[in-house]
């Protein structure tokens, strides 16, 4: 008998509360502008790979925070929305598989819209266009694909870069190989294992700039690279990051970004 009304207790305990938790769930929601507030300055999860001077690294030298043209671009459309962001550096090509997993709510890494990945993720309207330069050793004489044949072509994994190394590369009997990140790339091409290397130009002149061992020539795409924000598929921020965006566009904000990260002007 004690032991039947102690649980009838328990379990009359347990309901008030539950009660009480949803009375105070439904006070907090009920609407008032410090509580809209409060919701907008969510925390959005930003994935990013910064190995991408200078869309997105490390200065070392400085401090470990991650700096560039797409963490400026991805704060001013936040600040502009009302969100906080925490990112997280990790490999490019964990990018996409870590938005499939839920670990973002949004990437940014100069990465380029193509049909394969739209099939699992959304992208933003682009908010930038870049061209792509092959990279070679200053001292290497090479100056065209044709230069390449028998030799060896480094490029990230999983990027745009690799997928047109690699369709060169039967163009011009070269074979590519890949790599993780852009200094690893880099590397390569200084200690004679890469004789060259697909890098887009904005990233391959600021290493150009600092590695007067290196030279560069443009070569010729039938696609455009551009980048954009990615989003999870069905995402309800990619319609008003559009938006914002497109703003900042128009306002000439991404031209002042380029002003200020940039080292050679376009
Ligand atoms: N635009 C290229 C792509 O989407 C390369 C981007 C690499 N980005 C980076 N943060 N490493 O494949």
């Amino acid at each position: 008998m004690k032991n039947k009304i102690f649980l009838f207790m328990l379990v009359l305990v347990m309901g008030i509360l539950a009660a009480c938790g949803t009375a105070a769930d439904e006070g907090a929601s009920s609407g008032s502008k410090t509580d809209e507030k409060a919701e907008q300055s969510k925390v959005l999860r930003v994935g990013t790979s910064a190995d991408y001077a200078p869309f997105e690294y490390v200065d070392t030298a400085k401090s470990d925070e991650i700096i560039g043209f797409d963490i400026d671009l991805a704060n001013l459309i936040a600040d502009r929305l009302g969100y906080k962001l925490q990112f997280t550096n990790t490999d490019f090509n964990s990018l996409i598989p870590g938005l499939q997993a839920d670990k973002f709510d949004f990437v940014i890494a100069g990465m380029t819209p193509t049909e394969d990945r739209d099939e699992v993720v959304d992208f933003s309207v682009a908010y930038y266009e870049t061209e792509q330069y092959l990279v070679t050793p200053k001292d290497s004489d090479i100056s065209s694909l044709k230069d390449l044949k028998g030799k060896v072509v480094g490029a990230q994994v999983s990027s745009i870069q690799e997928d047109l190394a690699k369709i060169f590369a039967e163009e011009n009997g070269f074979t590519v190989e890949s790599r993780n990140l852009i200094p690893e790339i880099i590397q390569e091409l200084k200690n004679g294992r890469f004789q060259g290397a697909v890098i887009e130009n904005i990233v391959a002149e600021n290493y150009l700039a600092q590695n007067d061992d290196l030279t560069s020539f443009p070569i010729e795409v039938e696609d455009p690279d551009f980048k954009a924000v990615v989003f999870q598929e069905g995402s309800d921020l990619k319609a008003e990051f559009d938006e914002v965006i497109q703003a900042l566009i128009d306002e000439g904000k991404i031209d002042e970004l380029k002003k200020k990260w940039f080292v050679v002007e376009e």
